[in-house]
């Protein structure tokens, strides 16, 4: 695909792509804000997590999951993933999109997180718990200080988190152990913390454990509602994109693992029974 597609593309399903299975947090609420439009899910689950990988992989590795929802009609593709987002966003927008095709359009998750986060801190100090990549890119901190340049910004790596997710283990007692270990660490280099971005798609699943161990006072900022908030507002603004969507109400899943373990892991994240298809990206 390039820009030498001189003839109109039909329109296709509205692509999300993530590491894993993290995206589905953020699938849900850009389906339960506008179910009207046709969804093409993909998750890289052969390959995650992304959060301990190279700029350089993370990138290499993003950029073939967009090439492909393309080829799979899709003209607008959301990264529903922080450390994709994070190390890859900005030179697919700036470098890749150009070649590939210039009208189609891949959006991120951290903006529109990062957009909110000024009317709910106080204290203007704010935590961010994210994936070693998204952490060590400093991607939250750079955007948080463009638009709050008062709001104070401490990461905390969170490397165990995803594992947890990914292999079912969110419910356990390994989870309680590294849910407050990070969150006490957290707190205790920065304790006017009042609001905490969860900046890895993945981390909702462990919403139960953060609670448990966040002190009250703390405002938890889940990024799924936000994220596809502003996904509708993008597509008020854009009536062009819109027509290049198709509108089924339909959500296809496609992962890099095996289908069946996809199947019964999404289902229960997404509590619906579904069909995933193996695919293979390069
Ligand atoms: N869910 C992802 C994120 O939001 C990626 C996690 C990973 O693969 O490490 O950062």
């Amino acid at each position: 695909m390039n820009k030498a597609n001189k003839f109109p593309q039909p329109p296709g399903p509205i692509g999300i792509f993530d590491s894993g299975y993290g995206g589905l947090t953020i699938l849900r609420q850009i389906r339960s804000l506008m179910p009207q439009y046709d969804y093409l899910y993909l998750g890289d689950n052969a390959r995650a997590p992304y959060g301990t990988r190279s700029f350089d992989i993370v990138y290499e590795f993003t950029l073939q999951a967009v090439r492909y929802l393309f080829e799979q009609g899709c003209h607008l593709v959301i990264l529903g993933c922080n450390t994709a987002s994070a190390k890859a966003l900005r030179s697919i927008q700036q470098n890749d999109l150009p070649q590939m095709d210039p009208q189609r359009r891949v959006l991120g998750v951290i903006r529109p997180t990062v957009e909110v986060v000024g009317n709910i801190s106080q204290t203007r100090h704010v935590g961010i718990m994210a994936t070693m990549g998204t952490i060590r890119s400093a991607t939250y901190e750079l955007e948080i200080a463009k638009l709050h340049p008062d709001i104070k910004v401490t990461g905390e790596a969170c490397p165990m988190w995803v594992p947890l997710v990914e292999n079912d283990e969110y419910d356990g007692s390994g989870a309680d152990y590294f849910v407050k270990k990070n969150i006490d660490d957290l707190l205790s280099r920065d304790p006017q913390i009042d609001s905490v971005i969860l900046g890895c798609t993945h981390y909702p699943l462990l919403l139960n454990k953060i609670r448990k161990y966040m002190p009250s006072g703390v405002h938890v900022i889940e990024q799924g509602f936000y994220v596809a908030d502003s996904l509708r507002d993008y597509l008020n603004r854009h009536p062009e994109m819109v027509k290049r969507v198709t509108c089924g109400g339909t959500t296809c899943f496609l992962t890099t693992e095996r289908a069946e373990e996809f199947q019964s892991k999404a289902a229960a994240f997404m509590n619906e029974s579904l069909t995933a298809k193996r695919v293979y990206l390069d």
